[in-house]
């Protein structure tokens, strides 16, 4: 009986002293999350979010969009890309010529390849990105040998993976993404794309009704579930009212009638329109592309 006792209390300490832990560790860590500082500038990170988003919050999650959602972007680590800017009076196949000209150094052995590559069916567009690598002093040796008067080359720290490749974001997700978020949903299962920077790639309300209305009516083939019972299919007046969806033919419904979405139909879509992951921070950091967008 005491033996039997004393592995109840062992196992109870050492399952109770894990529960703890798993509790208090993330606790200890983000309860005193706070806002914070975008890289490199003095805009707060997250913004607050409108109060339609933050209903629409509550819509994404009474719809089970987690269920085939995330809002989580992975990421494997860092690249330095070396673009260039500016080409001064040079031609395309003049550039070309000379960065092939420079191969003969030892520094660029080992990404001769990848640079050729990169020019050969070259334009001219700027700004081009003609190599990625993981090493800082490669990157640094080519900028300074093709900078010469008039051709401008920058170096541009960016995140790398399979989540950035797809186009999810510019950076992995970090704890201070989901400051304002109650509850947070960061999703398990991927039927779909990952949203946490959905607001940036699809910034038209009117697409992402339209899309929850009819996924297939504007992306062809998709199998996303329609969600018909967020908008209301009336008679219209004499004009079409403002608000009413623009549908495809074989979306729209039968002459006469409109679809106009319900008030959980915009705050949902105000919702995704708030979800935008994209500014640099001093946790999860990368060089922002100054073109006016993100
Ligand atoms: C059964 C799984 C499933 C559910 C549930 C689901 N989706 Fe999707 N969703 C998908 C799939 C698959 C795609 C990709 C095809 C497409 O773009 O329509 C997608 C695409 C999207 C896109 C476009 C993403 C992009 O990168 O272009 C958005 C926005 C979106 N879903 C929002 C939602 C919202 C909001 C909900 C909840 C109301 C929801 N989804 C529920 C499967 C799902």
């Amino acid at each position: 009986m005491k033996t039997g006792f004393s592995v109840f209390l062992a196992a109870f300490v050492a399952l109770g002293a894990s529960c703890f832990g798993l509790v208090y560790g993330p606790l200890k860590q983000l309860s005193g999350a706070k806002e914070t500082t975008v890289l490199q500038s003095d805009a707060k990170w997250p913004q607050q979010r409108t109060g339609e988003a933050t209903l629409g919050e509550q819509v994404y999650r009474a719809n089970g969009c987690a269920a085939c959602h995330t809002e989580q972007v992975r990421q494997d680590g860092f690249a330095i890309e070396v673009t260039l800017a500016t080409l001064g009076t040079y031609k395309p196949e003049d550039f070309r010529a000379f960065v092939h000209s420079l191969f003969i150094m030892p520094e660029l052995e080992s990404v001769t390849n990848a640079i050729a590559a990169s020019l050969r069916d070259w334009k001219g567009d700027l700004p081009k990105t003609f190599l990625v690598t993981a090493d800082k002093e490669i990157a640094g040796k080519l900028v300074q040998s093709v900078t010469v008067p008039g051709v401008k080359a920058q170096l541009r720290l960016v995140a790398i993976g399979p989540d950035i490749a797809r186009g999810w974001g510019p950076r992995r997700s970090a704890a201070a993404d989901y400051l304002y978020d109650q509850p947070v949903q960061p999703g398990g299962l991927r039927a779909g794309p990952d949203l946490a920077n959905i607001g940036v790639r699809a910034p038209d309300v009117n697409w992402q009704l339209g899309h929850l209305y009819a996924p297939k009516s504007v992306v062809p083939g998709s199998t996303m579930p329609a969600f018909r019972y967020l908008f209301e299919v009336r008679k219209a007046g004499a004009a079409p009212a403002p608000e009413a969806l623009k549908l495809k033919e074989g979306f729209a419904p039968t002459a006469g009638f409109e679809v106009i979405p319900t008030a959980e139909a915009r705050e949902l879509a105000a919702y995704l329109l708030s979800l935008r992951a994209n500014a640099p921070l001093l946790e999860a950091p990368f060089t922002p592309v100054f073109s006016g967008k993100p």
